[in-house]
């Protein structure tokens, strides 16, 4: 090992020794039908990447006068398809409505409670114009922000599309989030008006989003009127302040029928998504049109090899990056057919998810590990329930998938005849940056695979020089796509130094990877959630990974609390597969396995069985509470959980067990 390596093994890296060797190619006749079958894609980026976006830019977006330059790039700041107009409303409506996919559906939407609803590209050409007209009668102007806080119902779309189609930007946020967080993101954004709605279904229950929308709004003066879809009725018992809030159907009744979508700057500011950072402000990413169009298009074409007779299903909430990517944006504006369902997976039962993949026949399936981790547990015979042959594609998204998840997935939903694509992104980058082209790629469970075509990424050490295979590094980017984000709403500073600062020109992704001898990324996960024990890295992931390997775990979250001899210690939050009993034996077999599997350093000193983990609304395990309780702190911050009562119970128990 050169002196550098060996800095780099024992820099602030993750050492990686769990080591995926399975391999599945592409199968023969998926191959043979895929978008891309070869490596021409990748070749024909290297030879020219401007040329390369310039052709897929052309092919595949409408532009209302084409752009004078590809790429205008001054580090950190760039520019896409400069002096080029085009409108993400036009492109996801109009030019299907207007063309061959008329009578084509759009959207295929299930409520929670059983009800359902389909709309044609026509449908959807009307409502969307109709509620921009509803738009511009509130007052809301091009460049105004809009802020949307619904759940997963039609009209979240179409209020999207019919703000972006008059130049207005929207900012979603996710219904699940508390009054507060409205409130933050509506200062934060200085939005107009608000869209929401009565109240939304969850597990049976009305969620009050209008009355949080209130409390909210006691405190956000900038919004002048919300529009309030009428979705549950009186159970919500939403009360309408008069002469700012409007009932979405009134409004709608006497809209007119025609709005033109406006042409629009390329880089005319699309959306606002805000996320959580390293401080405790949300930072508000912002995308802008026409760069933001030209990437989610094609890789929602590529990626997901999406066709005219496919049905996508993403059980993502709109809420969400993924969804705004990629179910809305992304497969509309390739004219797809895509479900979207409005509730809980296990709503009224633990099969409601495949009940909805055989219903409307989906051909593509795109979740995330943490569902199909929870699916595990529940247990295949939920999925066996149910036919799944129509499948002919999964993706998943989020975080590292476990390799025994992949595994569980590819047999259990996939039916072993599906291709996977693990898909590594974030809010920031906007689309899909690692991921297999899923008629080329060979996979390897675990593996977001390469970059693809046009993209450059790497895994370098904490001075910028890239890692050798297989030793952890930061994963970076090494030139601009056309979907990044361009700046950090209002705190263009935060954008400079949260991503540029710390290798100039390279974009810091804020993730560990690795790259093995074939050049396969492995994401290890945020590099904060690295535990360092006894001067040794290891990540978090990777140990759950191991855990989770184990036939009787189903989901598992380690975390390294403080030890005054090792630095820190593991800790590992097991959740048991059903019908598994709770041992010291099994504790102590658990141990073991991880000894065995990444070396004795890795083995948890502890092992707690839980009842359920804490996770953010956004699926992620908040291992910053289990550490709290692990370390018999008060525990931090607990607003954004999805069901704080968990970690309450985990604490008591904690405490109890010693
Ligand atoms: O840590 C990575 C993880 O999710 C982070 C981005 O989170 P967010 O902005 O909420 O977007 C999630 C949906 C795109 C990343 O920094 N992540 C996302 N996809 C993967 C992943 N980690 C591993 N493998 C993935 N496929």
């Amino acid at each position: 090992m050169t002196d550098r390596e060996v800095k780099a093994a024992e820099g602030p890296l993750l050492e990686s020794k769990l080591r995926e060797e399975r391999r599945f190619e592409p199968p023969a006749d998926f191959r043979e039908r895929a978008w891309v079958k070869d490596r021409t894609p990748w070749e024909e980026a290297e030879r020219d990447f401007e040329g390369f976006w310039a052709k897929h830019a052309e092919a595949e977006v409408h532009w209302f006068k084409t752009w004078d330059r590809v790429l205008e790039w001054n580090p950190p700041w760039a520019k896409w398809f400069v002096g080029g107009e085009t409108n993400a409303s036009y492109n996801c409506v109009d030019r299907h409505a207007l063309g061959s996919r008329r009578t084509k559906t759009a959207i295929l939407w299930e409520g929670e409670p059983g009800d359902r609803r389909a709309l044609t590209y026509e449908d959807l050409h009307r409502e969307v114009q109709k509620f921009a007209n509803v738009l511009k009668g509130l007052g809301v102007r091009k460049g105004d922000r809009v802020a949307i806080y619904m759940g997963m119902v039609p009209e979240l779309v179409i209020a999207m599309l019919a703000a972006a189609r008059i130049g207005a930007t929207h900012t979603v946020v996710f219904g699940g989030f508390s009054s507060q967080a409205l409130r933050d993101r509506i200062q934060d954004a200085q939005a107009k008006v608000l869209i929401t709605q009565d109240g939304a279904w969850r597990r049976g229950q009305v969620v009050p989003l209008k009355q949080w929308a209130d409390e909210a709004l006691a405190e956000a003066p900038s919004v002048e009127k919300v529009v309030v879809l009428r979705r549950v009725g009186d159970a919500a018992g939403a009360a309408m302040v008069p002469g700012r809030d409007v009932w979405w159907h009134e409004a709608m009744a006497g809209a007119a029928a025609d709005c033109p979508a406006e042409p629009l700057d390329s880089e005319h500011p699309l959306f606002i998504l805000y996320t959580s950072g390293t401080t405790g402000k949300p930072k508000g990413v912002l995308h802008t049109t026409g760069g933001y169009l030209v990437g989610t298009t094609l890789t929602a074409k590529w990626v997901f090899d999406l066709k005219d007779d496919d049905v996508y299903f993403c059980a993502a909430d709109i809420g969400w990056i993924t969804g705004h990517s990629y179910i809305v944006y992304g497969p509309l504006s390739n004219g797809a057919t895509v479900v979207i369902y409005e509730g809980a997976p296990d709503w009224p039962d633990k099969d409601r998810i495949w009940a909805i993949v055989e219903k409307y026949r989906a051909t593509i399936f795109y979740t995330s590990p943490t569902f199909l981790r929870t699916a595990m547990r529940w247990g295949p015979e939920y999925p066996k329930r149910h036919d799944l042959s129509s499948l002919r594609l999964l993706g998943t998204v989020g975080e590292p998938i476990n390799p025994e998840a992949w595994m569980w997935y590819h047999e259990h939903i996939g039916g072993g005849r599906c291709p996977i694509v693990d898909t590594w992104w974030q809010t920031e980058t906007g689309m899909i940056l690692i991921a297999p082209l899923p008629g080329v790629q060979t996979t390897k469970p675990g593996s977001a695979t390469v970059p693809l075509p046009g993209i450059k990424a790497d895994v370098v050490d904490e001075a910028g020089n890239p890692v050798p295979p297989n030793v952890g590094g930061y994963l970076v980017i090494e030139r601009p796509w056309p979907a990044m984000f361009r700046t950090l709403w209002g705190d263009p500073d935060r954008y400079v130094k949260a991503y540029w600062s710390q290798y100039p020109g390279r974009y810091l992704t804020g993730d560990g990877a690795r790259k093995d001898e074939d050049g396969y990324f492995w994401i290890t996960g945020r590099v904060d959630d690295v535990v360092n024990v006894a001067g040794h890295r290891l990540s978090n992931i990777e140990l759950e990974s191991t855990l989770v390997a184990h036939p009787a775990v189903a989901e598992a979250a380690v975390i390294g609390r403080s030890d005054p001899i090792k630095g820190q210690a593991l800790s590992a939050f097991v959740v048991l597969r059903a019908g598994v009993e709770p041992s010291d034996a099994l504790k102590e077999e658990l141990r073991q396995w991880v000894g065995e599997k990444i070396g004795p350093i890795a083995k948890p000193s502890d092992v707690f069985f839980a009842a359920d983990l804490p996770k953010t609304r956004s699926a992620k395990i908040m291992r910053r509470l289990l550490r709290d309780i692990a370390e018999g702190r008060a525990l931090g911050d607990t607003t954004t959980l999805t069901d704080p009562a968990v970690v309450e119970e985990l604490r008591q128990r904690y405490i109890a067990e010693g």
